[in-house]
């Protein structure tokens, strides 16, 4: 693994639950920073919302890695979102150079206006500071047929670009995206995160269709505040959203 200490401990599985409950379910034992859990197949993966991931055994990629970012306080909570997605978009444009891609709030990642990635970011707390996170990836890789309730909304690399690719490969590639940006936030340089996420940011400065309280809406997408929330232009005002009040129409 190309390194510093992400990925460093691997704990590799055929078949589990979910491997952010194994993760988590291992926390007690004090297990390293930068453990990842990988499975090959989850059995009842875990989307945000209390949704499921769903994810075809073998096909793609779906692990968990652990931190204890001590050095965030609550109210900088969403910034591990905010790392996560842009160290999954840089991974990807690098992968997909021409493609239509784009972090959707709060932290889905976009391929032609479909989902190819997610993410479910669990933090347990010390008083005021996060004592340790479990950060949670799906990402579509080789899955050509996807459930039909799913259907138009998620697709895969394999289906944008008709590859195949090593899941190997792209792990070690993608946490090596990951720890330069966990790296950089540990250093204090939260900047770069910050525009970056807004730079990729679906919608950012436009008019967005949305659907709020079952209405269908078009507002400006003003941006996102620190703790997460979606600020949408409505007259003179800025309303905030949380993720539950409000859906993207793509
Ligand atoms: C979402 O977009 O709803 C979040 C999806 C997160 C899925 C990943 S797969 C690995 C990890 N284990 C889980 O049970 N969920 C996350």
């Amino acid at each position: 693994m190309n390194t510093l200490f992400i990925g460093q401990n691997f704990v590799e599985l055929q078949a589990v639950e979910s491997t952010n409950r194994y993760a988590t379910k291992l926390l007690p034992t004090g297990i390293p920073e930068g453990t990842v859990v990988l499975a090959h197949h989850q059995t009842a993966g875990r989307g945000q919302q209390g949704n499921q991931w769903h994810s075809a055994p073998g096909k793609n990629l779906t692990f968990s890695l652990v931190l204890y970012p001590h050095y965030l306080s609550s109210p900088q909570i969403f910034l591990l979102n905010k790392l996560f997605s842009v160290a999954l978009y840089d991974f990807l444009r690098v992968e997909l150079p021409e493609a239509d891609l784009w972090i959707k709030w709060p932290n889905d990642l976009l391929l032609n206006r479909q989902k190819v990635a997610g993410m479910l970011i669990e933090n347990q707390f010390n008083g005021p500071v996060i004592g340790s996170t479990v950060a949670g990836i799906g990402l579509n890789v080789n899955q050509r047929i996807f459930p039909t309730e799913l259907y138009g909304n998620a697709t895969s690399l394999c289906r944008e670009t008709g590859g195949e690719y090593a899941l190997r490969y792209l792990l070690e590639k993608l946490l090596v995206q990951i720890e330069a940006r966990i790296l950089a936030v540990r250093a204090g340089r939260t900047e770069q995160i910050e525009r970056d996420y807004l730079r990729h940011l679906f919608g950012y400065q436009e008019e967005v269709d949305l659907l709020i309280d079952g209405r269908a809406v078009r507002r400006y997408l003003a941006g996102v505040d620190r703790h997460g929330r979606l600020a949408l232009q409505n007259g003179q005002q800025l309303d905030y959203y949380n993720i539950k009040e409000v859906a993207f129409c793509l």
